[in-house]
């Protein structure tokens, strides 16, 4: 579990490119709701791979990690999230109600090997936007920006990077269909963007409340690129994921990964507490 302190935080975190601060907000502002979904289909798709082999056991013991590691990465956003409520934007708990009741709605009628298509979607997302965070490409819109919201995403990422093999093996392990992955990840792709969209332009526009009509066309522009710059990866990532041999692990490491995980494990992890001594 990381130290990210966020009570001097704001919204526009990112001085150079506020709109994109604003556009990883929104989607902070959905991933506690999502991962907590992944987690509940992960822990149903683990509860399938049942029995002695020993492949089955590796991907339940991976799943396992897997819920551990998301389960970090939501209360982290969910801090997160708690400052921007308390930075004005007290609209997003009618938002979130929404958010809500989509990932209900797919738990509830949809079946299992579906649930970890969609799954698998959001997962294979990652490795395409992944080098952005640690070969220094984005240092220059990351000037003076607060270093705790920043580390937070590089945490995150690094370690989606980390277990991106683990819904696409229980995928495979469960059904492994091709039509199926393709149709999750796109069913995927579109509520996801569609939520991330709607909270995004609710945040841009309590920004421009108080912003001069300059200051508006300036943050107008400011949005559009961040925009393309947020899924010129992703579209570009998008024919490898769709190949029917997609495979995660054919994934290369990113450029600077294991430099990031051993920064963050050094500087920005919480101490571990002690052990209990030992009664006598
Ligand atoms: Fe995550
Ligand atoms: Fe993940």
């Amino acid at each position: 579990m990381p130290s990210f302190d966020f009570s001097d935080s704001i919204g526009r975190w990112m001085p150079r490119a506020p709109e994109m601060a604003q556009l990883l907000n929104a989607n902070s502002i959905v991933i506690p709701h999502l991962e907590r979904f992944l987690n509940r289909v992960m822990a149903r798709a683990r509860a399938e791979l049942k029995g002695d082999d020993p492949e089955k056991a590796r991907i339940r013991a991976d799943i396992s990690t897997f819920i551990k590691q998301e389960s970090c990465h939501y209360t982290v956003h969910g801090a997160f999230n708690e400052m921007m409520l308390r930075n004005g934007y007290d609209r997003l708990p009618e938002l979130e109600k929404d958010i809500v009741a989509h990932y209900d709605r797919l738990l509830a009628t949809k079946s299992l090997p579906f649930l970890i298509a969609y799954c698998e979607g959001f997962e294979s997302l990652t490795p395409p936007v992944a080098s952005g965070w640690f070969d220094g490409s984005m240092d220059p819109i990351m000037k003076n920006a607060d270093p705790n919201p920043a580390n937070m995403w590089r945490w995150h990422i690094m370690e989606e990077f980390e277990h991106r093999t683990v819904c696409h093996d229980a995928f495979e392990a469960i059904h492994g269909g091709y039509w199926l992955r393709f149709y999750g990840f796109f069913y995927q792709f579109v509520s996801m963007e569609r939520m991330v969209g709607r909270v995004y332009r609710y945040l841009l526009s309590v920004d421009r409340q108080t912003m001069t009509s300059e200051e508006i066309k300036r943050s107008k522009t400011g949005a559009r690129r961040s925009v393309i710059g947020f899924f010129t990866p992703i579209i570009g990532g998008m024919a490898k994921i769709l190949h029917p041999r997609y495979t995660p692990r054919a994934i290369p490491e990113p450029k600077g990964w294991d430099a990031t995980r051993s920064d963050i494990e050094a500087n920005w992890m919480k101490p571990q507490q002690a052990p209990a001594l030992a009664e006598g």
